[in-house]
């Protein structure tokens, strides 16, 4: 697991030596991303690029139903890391039905056998990886599909930037997730303290992403944060809080001095009611570069926190028990018979 999380950057480069090879063209008024989990993640950094540096809005949709608005102006793109997920495969089946533009992406499974009975794009990302560890395969392999349209995100150059990025910063990424993961263990688990990833917009989508990584790898429970939405609601909680002990992840952008002052706000408040801190500091030249800077950290603490708990941080036990009874809560026609994994 640990291997998977420092290849990153070859990821990365794999992702960008396909980057011309399936592309989609035209003109589309705005993106839908589709999937769940380890998947959904690609659609929540897609919706952070666009706000910053793109022209087409991105809806994120974590679920089997589709929005009504998805129309043959807007271009779907579903990721499902297995290809056998059952919400993601319900919304694929509603988009084929709708017959608007679609890109599927996933390591094989039944996506990517529908995809070639129904002549559907499909992106290929390694296989034999846990969904989580394949962030930048997928994130990648989008970037790259749309990067010939008029939603282009990111350049090939600015890809291939983002590895070296990574590779260069990789000793301290791993330093910083060794201390964060000492003091997690330490102080957060030993003391029963909530955790908390308290952060700033727009780095919400980041701070899901750590809680995501340290509810999977890790197995522990953790709640997010968001300044400044939260100052217009969580924040009334403290005054009479039904809990106390937290241990508060300040993740911060240091480049944006608001965010900073929020984070440093939310801080006064948690202070009042026995909460330890410790800080994330970002570091990258763009959004992007920061969105993997803060992702490799939130991996590499995850699966060290996880070994110093004597957990596996591959396997996700309740997913599974999940993922086997979801066909009794979906109604399911035998269009989706596989099986799940
Ligand atoms: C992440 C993980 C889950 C899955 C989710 C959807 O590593 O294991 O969050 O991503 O259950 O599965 P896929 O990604 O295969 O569609």
């Amino acid at each position: 697991m640990l291997s998977a999380y420092l290849e990153w950057p070859s990821q990365i480069r794999h992702a960008v030596s396909k980057w011309d090879l399936v592309k989609v063209t035209g003109e589309y008024r705005d993106i839908a991303v589709f999937g769940m989990g380890g998947s959904g993640i690609v659609g929540d950094y897609l919706q952070v690029l666009s706000s910053q540096v793109g022209r087409c809005p991105v809806t994120v949709v974590k679920s089997h139903l589709v929005p009504s608005f998805i129309d043959k102006y807007t271009l779907s793109i579903v990721v499902s890391y297995s290809g056998n997920t059952l919400e993601t495969l319900l919304a694929f089946k509603s988009i084929l039905e709708k017959r608007v533009p679609v890109v599927a992406v996933s390591s094989g499974g039944l996506l990517k056998e529908l995809s070639q009975r129904y002549g559907v794009l499909h992106v290929d990302v390694p296989s034999g990886l846990v969904p989580r560890a394949s962030l930048p395969s997928m994130l990648f392999s989008v970037l790259g599909v749309l990067s010939h349209s008029n939603c282009s995100l990111i350049t090939k150059k600015e890809a291939e930037n983002c590895a070296e990025f990574l590779e260069e910063n990789l000793p301290e990424i791993e330093r910083k997730a060794r201390e964060i993961s000492d003091w997690l263990f330490e102080k957060a688990i030993a003391e029963k303290r909530l955790i908390v990833l308290a952060t700033h917009s727009p780095l919400e989508a980041l701070a899901v992403r750590f809680k995501n990584e340290l509810n999977e790898n890790s197995k522990v429970i953790t709640k997010v944060d968001v300044a400044p939405e939260w100052m217009h609601n969580d924040i009334v909680g403290y005054e009479e809080p039904n809990i106390s002990n937290y241990a508060v992840l300040e993740i911060v952008d240091p480049d944006d001095s608001v965010g900073a002052k929020l984070v440093e706000f939310m801080e006064g408040v948690y202070k009042e009611h026995d909460a330890i801190f410790r800080s994330v500091e970002l570091k990258g030249g763009n959004a992007l570069e920061k969105l993997l800077y803060g992702s490799l950290v939130a991996g590499l603490t995850s699966v060290h926190l996880a070994e110093k708990r004597g957990i596996d941080p591959m396997v996700t036990r309740s997913i599974a028990m999940y993922k086997n009874k979801v066909r009794e809560i979906f109604p399911v026609t035998p269009w989706l018979n596989f099986k799940a994994t």
